[in-house]
């Protein structure tokens, strides 16, 4: 398991800086998205997870994109409460933040849709009901020759981003020469509060 130069849970976290902290942890812009568990509230009160791209941190707001008709959507209009679970894919760091999720400016979206790989801008017209109904051959041949007709596909209006406001932030990082430790960090009305937390 890799054992990180600068460890920034193990001594270094900055003692009021949780946004510095997660945008050294992520990828930049360039390189490949993380993927996160997306616990939102439903209906009932019961926690619903899914996993997401983490599109983008823009230093304040965790970012995700997804279906206005999608049943997280659904629960985010009665509720903003969201958890949101990164963890590295060699189990080496986690990011777990909790906090209110808010629809993206126009802007934003229009950025976020213009930045997107071809796939995944055909993906956002393509993830409907009736799709997700035909069988494989049909999908496939209903990709291609939407793909066909459509090389730049446009911005769907059901096309829709959140950004996540944190109001709490929890680095773990695992360590194979000492138990794994965490800090966390949690917004006050004064400014970060940094704690360290066994687990
Ligand atoms: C690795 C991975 C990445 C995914 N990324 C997204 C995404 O960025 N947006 C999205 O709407 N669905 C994404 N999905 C599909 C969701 O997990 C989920 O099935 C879908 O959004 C419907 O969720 P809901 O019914 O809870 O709203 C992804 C799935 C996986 C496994």
């Amino acid at each position: 398991m890799a054992r990180f130069e600068a460890d920034p849970v193990q001594g270094d976290a900055p003692a009021d800086d949780p946004a510095a902290l997660a945008a050294s942890w992520l990828p930049g812009p360039d390189e490949d998205p993380m993927r996160m568990v997306v616990a939102t509230i439903d209906a009932d009160g019961f926690p619903r997870s899914r996993t997401l791209l983490l599109s983008e941190f823009d230093g304040e707001r965790f970012f995700f994109h997804t279906d206005a008709r999608s049943r997280k959507v659904t629960d985010l209009r009665a509720d903003p409460r969201v958890s949101l679970t990164v963890l590295w894919p060699d189990f080496s760091r986690q990011l777990v933040v909790q906090g209110t999720a808010l629809p993206a400016s126009e802007e934003e979206l229009s950025d976020a849709f213009r930045r997107r790989s071809p796939y995944l801008k055909q993906l956002a017209w393509q993830n409907t009901f009736e799709y997700a109904r035909m069988p494989l051959a049909t999908r496939e041949a209903t990709w291609a020759a939407f793909r066909e007709e459509h090389p730049e596909p446009a911005q769907p209006a059901e096309w829709v981003g959140y950004g996540v406001r944190p109001h709490r932030l929890l680095f773990w990082v695992a360590n194979p020469d000492a138990a794994s430790r965490r800090v966390e960090y949690v917004r006050t009305a004064s400014g970060w509060e940094r704690r360290y937390l066994p687990g």
